[in-house]
């Protein structure tokens, strides 16, 4: 039997679930799994054999033949594509964009999915992406759905490129948001939609702070409906 919660957050981009997801990994001690990371590495190694990112055949073999790692270090968590850290080369606007396109791909989607289930299947995770609560963790003890509007999940967005030196427009990344977003939501295979068992957070006027404590009294009641006592691991005292 599980003694540790498997804990799906789902929302779209830039309302913060990168962050948080950390965050509440390191305060349970639980294993971070970013599901966008993974996408992002199917889309750039498409990008770099020049697959068409209509060929869903071809993106069903490339997914079902990489090798995704986390690795975490002291300088935070890498990402590693067939052993290579591209944790930088997945988080370009042109690999965004890209992502969103192989990430409609079903082959693409059955593959990836099977990964995390086998990476959170022993649970002391959290997930997050787009489908963890709906799909691949439907029983999933805890979920959260968390949302920002769209103009604030633009400006954060926008800060974090101009953070790493990259040359962009604020406008422009606002309507890559909602561009991104509209994709996602309108896909035919896993769209972006709210688990009925989610618990909703709006990020737009919260801090990170406010946003972890409601997460964590979330978690917290969650386990011990689970019938996971405090000391079974999980929280750092
Ligand atoms: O969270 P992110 O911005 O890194 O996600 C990148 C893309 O991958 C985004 O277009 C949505 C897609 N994605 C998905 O379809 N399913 C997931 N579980 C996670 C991400």
């Amino acid at each position: 039997m599980r003694r540790e919660l498997i804990v799906a957050i789902d929302g779209p981009s830039g309302a913060g679930k990168s962050t948080l997801s950390k965050l509440l990994a390191r305060a349970l001690n639980y294993t971070n799994i970013d599901t966008g990371a993974m996408y992002r590495c199917i889309a750039l190694a498409a990008s770099r054999r020049d697959i068409d990112p209509a060929d869903e055949e071809s993106l069903g073999r490339l997914g079902r033949s990489v090798r995704i790692e986390f690795l975490r270090s002291n300088g935070g968590e890498r990402v590693l594509l067939d052993g290579e850290d591209v944790s930088a080369a997945i988080r370009t606007p042109e690999i965004s964009l890209l992502t969103s396109r192989v990430s409609a791909c079903l082959a693409v989607r059955e593959a990836m999915v099977e990964l995390q289930r086998r990476m959170g299947e022993k649970g002391g995770v959290v997930l997050e992406g787009r489908d963890i609560g709906t799909v691949v963790f439907p029983g999933a003890e805890a979920k959260f759905f968390l949302v920002a509007s769209a103009k604030e999940r633009g400006r954060r967005r926008y800060e974090e490129l101009c953070a790493k030196g990259h040359d962009v427009d604020l406008a422009q990344t606002v309507s890559e948001v909602e561009a991104r977003d509209a994709a996602d939501s309108a896909r035919e295979h896993a769209p972006l939609v709210q688990a009925p068992d989610a618990v909703a957070i709006d990020s737009t006027v919260m801090t990170i702070d406010e946003v972890l404590a409601v997460m964590l009294e979330v978690v917290r009641k969650r386990r011990s409906r689970a019938g996971f006592s405090e000391n079974d691991g999980g929280e750092r005292p």
